[in-house]
């Protein structure tokens, strides 16, 4: 088990495998599951890139895990935008451009329609390790986004947090972001990229999003953390259990009683920690998992 990690707030990628004390215990019942869920009166659903998949999003594993020559998550750091802030915001500018035109799928909605139906009866909390948004689009409106938002922005200079839906986000990437793997180089010239508009600060914006290596948001950590303390069931939906802190959460709230079901196309790290496993797209899974 990865204990130094433990209480570690920085997002970061692990491959470890907690205690596989579950394994013998696990089931596959979706009429079980759905009983627990019956009675449960806090539920937190925790989901990640796989939820959006189906709305063609491209998760960071797997064959939709790389943008040009790159590894996503290779660009997704501190020290990527330090090298190049032109080739990070083309990336972005791709990844802003393909989720506004991606919709709320299966997955998204029956969420949605479950906090919608159970708000009232329940405490229903979204904790959600996507940029994209479509959370929110399809209705969810008790969300925590741990690694902020792509249609965010934040000074570099200033720290100024702006919701800012432009498309394209400045003249310089229109036309820009072009994923295929023999697009070379990127030389926008940083004075034409996104710049802060407050008088007097004028700084570089970057993309409101918690790189590897940053410090989650600790009020947003906090919240979640909260969330997961209390709740009697959780859904873990389309996350491969490697990027810490969120990998974190569910394996503990499994060890502290609560019981937790995981969905996603196949087994992942924290697999064997839950009480339930339904494989499969959770755009097909999820809907009947949260019927009633
Ligand atoms: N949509 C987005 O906002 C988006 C997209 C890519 C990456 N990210 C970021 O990258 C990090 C990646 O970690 P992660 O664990 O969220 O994703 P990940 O890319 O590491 O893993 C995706 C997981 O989803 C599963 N999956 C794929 N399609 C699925 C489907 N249809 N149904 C069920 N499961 C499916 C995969 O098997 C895999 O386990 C996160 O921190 C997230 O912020 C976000
Ligand atoms: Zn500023």
């Amino acid at each position: 088990m990865c204990i130094s990690l433990i209480s570690s707030i920085r997002r970061t990628i692990v491959i470890c495998s907690f205690p596989k004390i579950m394994a013998s215990r696990q089931s596959s019942d979706m009429a079980k599951f759905r009983e627990k869920l019956k009675s449960a009166k806090d539920v937190v659903i925790l989901s990640g890139a796989g939820i959006s998949a189906e709305s063609g999003i491209p998760t960071f594993r797997g064959a939709g895990g790389y943008w040009r020559k790159y590894q996503a998550a290779s660009l997704a750091t501190p020290g990527a935008f330090r090298d190049s802030p032109s080739l990070v915001w083309e990336f972005y500018h791709y990844r802003r451009e393909v989720a506004a035109k991606a919709e709320p799928n299966a997955g998204h909605k029956a969420i949605a329609q479950y906090e919608a139906k159970h708000g009232a009866d329940k405490k229903v909390t979204v904790i959600t390790q996507n940029v994209d948004g479509l959370h929110v689009r399809a209705g969810t409106k008790n969300l925590i986004e741990l690694h902020g938002n792509l249609y965010k922005t934040r000074c570099t200079k200033c720290r100024e947090v702006l919701v800012n839906n432009d498309s394209p986000i400045c003249e310089a990437l229109a036309g820009r972001g072009a994923p295929e793997e023999n697009v070379r180089g990127s030389d926008i010239p940083v004075k034409s990229l996104p710049h802060c508009k407050k008088s007097g600060c004028g700084g570089l914006l970057r993309p409101h999003i918690v790189w590897f290596g940053e410090n989650l948001d600790s009020a947003v950590l906090e919240k979640a953390q909260a969330a997961m303390h209390t709740c009697d069931v959780c859904l873990v939906v389309g996350t491969s259990s490697v990027v810490y802190p969120a990998a974190m959460f569910a394996p503990q709230a499994a060890e502290r009683g609560a019981i937790v079901a995981e969905f996603n196309l196949e087994p992942t790290p924290a697999t064997p920690d839950f009480h339930f496993y339904f494989e499969g797209p959770c755009g097909t899974t999820l809907p009947v998992a949260l019927a009633d």
